[in-house]
């Protein structure tokens, strides 16, 4: 019998076929593969705080089992007001400001769904975290790249504020940044909320990273909320997550803070994407947002010293670091062992060194530009990073 239609050629629609798998996730499933030192996906494989887990458990066995609030649980809602208000000093309506997302990463594409029509453009620093490309097709949006330039990562003011034009939905600031590390000065931000109002423009901060941070001696190394800037909490879609502040990546909890009017559209977008994010979970989440300032004091010393035992492992095994004032990443440039591209270097390293990191081409609209450059986390137990260094030593 013939089909009464025409066979296709491909059942796949033209968006899925326009962007690859996550390079990131592969690496982590290379490494399993090889048995490397996973240095590559940003989680931690260290225990997530137990007092953390314990609130989950108890609302499991409480019964916290069925669907909460669509756009968040009440309590998870009122614990990040209340700390949105501690930490960055910004008071938002938990009822009309706050949505509860399936991690920052349906935040990121929920918040531009409800936001971007087709032909508007959202403006990108490059390098910038993987996921925004894809973000940017699924939502329609032109996306339009503007570089940060190693090794300090700064970018051309003339260079930005020619990228903004009528057509400019938004711009996405990683503050924190991953992968470069670097953390946005107040003067910088300035410089973007200026051009957002004079653009009329919204500004998606991914603020993920917001607690690990490190100080310097003769840098002011501190995080800055676009939405706390004069003129911005009203054009700010602020996304974050409960992943990295409590080493819970796995939870998929995280949430957006948005002016009223962008929260409602938020809100009916995630609602028919996900219907919401794990009851019990969020019941935790409601305890570790009113955990103390001590909490994240430890996070940064520890972080801090995790960075220190990486650093001088990459730097004696022969790669040019970028040192990082954020986030727990660290770019490096891989030019002096002479590999033609950063993939088969981290083939290299992956299937004969035995250590997992990503391909610096992934954080780039052009590969090129990444051919040199590979990103390692540092979010692990000291046995790790001293496993990876024991390999690493191996290298040169
Ligand atoms: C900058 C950035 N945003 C978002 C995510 C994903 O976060 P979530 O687990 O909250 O979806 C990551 C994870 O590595 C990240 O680095």
């Amino acid at each position: 019998m013939t089909s009464p239609t025409a066979s296709k050629t491909s059942y796949v629609s033209r968006k899925a076929s326009s962007f690859t798998e996550s390079v990131i996730r592969e690496m982590t499933r290379e490494a399993l593969k090889y048995g490397a030192v996973n240095l590559s996906q940003g989680f931690p494989d260290f225990s997530a705080p137990y007092d953390i887990k314990r609130r989950a458990m108890d609302a499991i066995d409480n019964d916290v089992n069925q669907y909460a609030i669509t756009w968040g649980a009440k309590d998870f809602r009122d614990a990040i007001a209340r700390k949105t208000q501690s930490y960055l000093g910004i008071e938002i309506d938990p009822e009309r400001e706050i949505t509860v997302t399936c991690g920052s990463t349906e935040g990121m594409i929920a918040a531009m769904m409800a936001t971007v029509d087709p032909g508007e453009e959202v403006i990108v620093f490059e390098p910038f975290y993987e996921n925004y490309a894809p973000d940017a097709i699924l939502s329609d949006a032109q996306p339009r790249y503007v570089p940060l330039r190693a090794p300090d990562w700064n970018f051309d003011r003339d260079e930005l504020r020619a990228t903004f034009n009528k057509k400019t939905k938004a711009i996405i600031v990683c503050n924190p940044n991953n992968p470069t590390g670097k953390v946005f000065s107040r003067d910088e931000m300035e410089f973007i909320a200026g051009l957002c109002q004079e653009y009329d423009a919204l500004c998606f901060t991914d603020e993920i990273y917001e607690h690990i941070l490190y100080p310097r001696a003769g840098a002011d190394i501190r995080h800055i909320s676009m939405a706390q800037l004069d003129g911005m909490k009203e054009r700010t879609v602020v996304v974050n997550s409960m992943s990295k502040t409590y080493s819970v990546t796995g939870w998929r909890v995280g949430y957006c803070i948005a002016p009223p009017e962008i929260t409602g559209a938020i809100r009916k977008v995630h609602d028919f994407l996900t219907v919401g994010a794990a009851a019990p979970l969020q019941a935790a989440g409601a305890y570790a947002l009113s955990l103390p300032q001590e909490y994240y004091e430890t996070l940064q010393r520890e972080y801090q010293a995790r960075r220190d035992v990486l650093l001088p492992v990459l730097e004696n095994s022969g790669f040019k670091t970028f040192v990082p004032d954020g986030a727990y990443y660290i770019m490096t440039d891989i030019s002096q062992f002479g590999f033609s591209d950063d993939v088969e270097f981290t083939r290299h390293l992956i299937r004969d060194v035995g250590v997992a990191c990503v391909p610096g081409s992934s954080f780039y609209s052009n590969p090129a530009y990444g051919m040199q450059q590979v990103r390692f986390c540092f979010c692990k137990k000291d046995e790790t990073l001293n496993r990876a260094a024991e390999r690493l030593s191996k290298l040169k």
